[in-house]
């Protein structure tokens, strides 16, 4: 054994006693812990509750707790659906169309705007959005030159009142 040997040896001993107390430590403090406050079963538990959320995230189909999109892009913000059905009442709009939640309203001259939301089609040839719902509520014949349905002078504003009810009437 030479010289230097002699020398790192009560460093190496030392490095292993507080390694080892270190080791004593952490095991007793689990051994010593109560159920509750086992610091290994702790961060276990804690793990498994990181790894089952994310489970459920990605368990989850796409809608589950997601923003439902196709609802809120029928949304016409500020506009006042239970003011769109009495202005809907006032203009006669029921002696062409059956419209539920709207009285005197059984005309057959045009299509029941029962389950309108869920149309794909404003009248066959408009998409059934917001905007397109309004514009047709607003000028009929623009949109389709021979239509039945009249212009009767709605103005954007009673349009969107009018649109937000319609699409207030969901299902068959
Ligand atoms: C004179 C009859 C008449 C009046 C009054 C009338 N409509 Fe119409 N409406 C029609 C006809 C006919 C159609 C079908 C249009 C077409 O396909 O060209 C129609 C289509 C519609 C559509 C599209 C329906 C669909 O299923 O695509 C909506 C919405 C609508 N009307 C709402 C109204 C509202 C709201 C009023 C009152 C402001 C009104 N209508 C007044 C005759 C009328």
């Amino acid at each position: 054994m030479s010289r230097s040997d002699r020398h790192s040896s009560p460093w190496a001993v030392g490095l292993w006693l507080i390694a080892g107390v270190a080791i004593l430590l952490a095991v007793a403090l689990w051994a010593l812990g109560k159920p509750g406050k086992d610091p290994v079963g702790n961060a276990v538990l804690t793990a498994q509750v990181a790894l089952q959320d994310n489970m459920d995230f990605l368990r989850a189909g796409p809608t589950d707790g997601a923003p439902d999109w196709e609802a809120a892009s029928m949304v016409l913000h500020d506009a006042d659906a239970e003011h769109g059905a009495s202005l809907i009442e006032q203009h006669g709009c029921g002696s062409c169309h059956v419209i539920p939640g709207v009285s005197r309203a059984h005309g057959t001259v045009g299509p029941s705007l029962a389950g309108f939301r869920d149309r794909a089609y404003v009248a066959g040839v408009l998409p059934n959005r917001p905007g397109d719902l309004v514009g047709w509520l607003m000028n009929p014949t623009v949109h389709a030159p021979n239509t039945a349905m009249p212009d009767l002078g709605i103005t954007e504003a009673q349009g969107r009142d009018m649109a937000a009810y319609l699409y207030t009437l969901q299902g068959g």
